[in-house]
């Protein structure tokens, strides 16, 4: 089939583009920065530069496609509310007018759980959980706004992919971000330390967007992607401390406290321009427990993740002290994850 991948530049656009390109589709990436996937380029893909504010350049695009996979998005912690809405609302409803005017068959949507996360502690949800009444960040609102367009798109096949907590090699948001804070002894450990999570190892998403392309039961519907396993976050971030030899004695700090500090960061930031230490996200993903039910997937899709949380942890270690220039974070000591 032709795919055009949106974000085919980015962490989970170039791995998903890798396994197209593996299953013999032919591949094109729509993005702004083609340095980190000039490998994608050496294997046939063909790249499409073009910014996702860029209505005409996005219809462009999905001209001759037979599936489109919208994974571009600005998903920074932090950031311009204005940029935020343009690109990943704007950005979506370019996508879905690209679809429509050249008949795509399918375009699949790569949200997040964040639009379902409430600041609390929330166990198992399942797709059926109702939005929250109030967004924990733009991010997260804007995720949402791009589901309602993708929801309400007539004329073709639509599929709503929900990964949570993306790490593996390559990655510059999750895990790096933390290890780098570390590095700069600026993480605390925030809440009591007991908190699970579900997190994703970026090709067993791969795979689940490949899953995706043609599952006849999937259409219309919206899927929580993870590795099916609840861990503790910090015990993963205190073995991935330990194996690079960093210290695990953190400052602890509770919840509450860390979410007026952050809150007073963003306040700052917000006149400075320049991106907080911590968000008040950010302190809440670190510290609540979210936890998902992937029966849906399972079911519909035939999903299976193939790589554990503990072998991805591997991997993801083994690039990290092969090659750090590859996987350190673009803002270095920022205790900030997105996701
Ligand atoms: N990472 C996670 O844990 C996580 C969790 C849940 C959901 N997601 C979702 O998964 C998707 C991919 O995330 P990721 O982690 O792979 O992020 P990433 O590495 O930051 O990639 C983001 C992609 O979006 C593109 N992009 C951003 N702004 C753009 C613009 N104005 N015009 C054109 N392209 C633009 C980037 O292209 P250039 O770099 O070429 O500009 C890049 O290819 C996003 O939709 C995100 O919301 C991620």
């Amino acid at each position: 089939m032709q795919v055009l991948v949106t974000g085919g530049t980015g962490f989970l656009g170039s791995y998903l583009a890798r396994a197209l390109l593996a299953q013999g589709h032919q591949v094109r990436l729509l993005g702004r920065n083609f340095a980190p996937v000039q490998h994608l380029l050496a294997q046939g893909a063909i790249a499409l530069p073009a910014d996702l504010r860029d209505r005409a350049a996005v219809v462009a695009a999905c001209a001759g496609a037979d599936v489109v996979y919208h994974a571009g998005a600005k998903s920074e912690p932090w950031g311009r509310r204005a940029d935020f809405h343009a690109i990943n609302v704007g950005g979506t409803a370019h996508v879905i007018a690209g679809c429509q005017a050249h008949a795509v068959r399918r375009l699949v949507y790569i949200s997040s759980p964040s639009v379902i996360f409430t600041g609390r502690d929330q166990h198992l949800l399942a797709e059926a959980q109702p939005y929250p009444r109030r967004f924990t960040s733009v991010y997260a609102h804007t995720k949402k706004l791009g589901e309602d367009l993708v929801n309400q798109a007539i004329g073709l096949e639509t599929v709503i992919i929900r990964p949570k907590a993306l790490f593996g090699p390559g990655d510059t948001a999750l895990l790096p971000r933390l290890i780098s804070a570390a590095r700069a002894g600026r993480l605390p450990l925030i809440g009591d330390g007991r908190n699970q999570v579900d997190l994703s190892y970026v090709e067993n998403v791969a795979d689940a967007l490949v899953l995706a392309l043609d599952a006849p039961r999937a259409v219309g519907n919206t899927y929580t992607i993870t590795n099916g396993e609840h861990v503790r976050l910090w015990d993963v971030i205190f073995e991935l401390l330990q194996a690079l030899g960093l210290s695990t004695q953190l400052r602890r700090i509770p919840l509450a406290l860390a979410l007026v500090a952050a809150g007073a960061m963003e306040l700052r930031a917000a006149a400075s321009g320049q991106e907080p230490l911590l968000t008040r996200y950010t302190a809440a993903i670190l510290a609540r427990t979210q936890t998902y039910d992937i029966t849906a997937a399972r079911r519909d899709l035939g999903y299976n993740p193939r790589v554990s949380v503990a072998e991805g942890v591997a991997r993801t270690l083994a690039a990290v002290q092969q090659n750090r220039r590859t996987v350190e974070p673009r803002n270095r000591g920022r205790a900030t994850p997105s996701g």
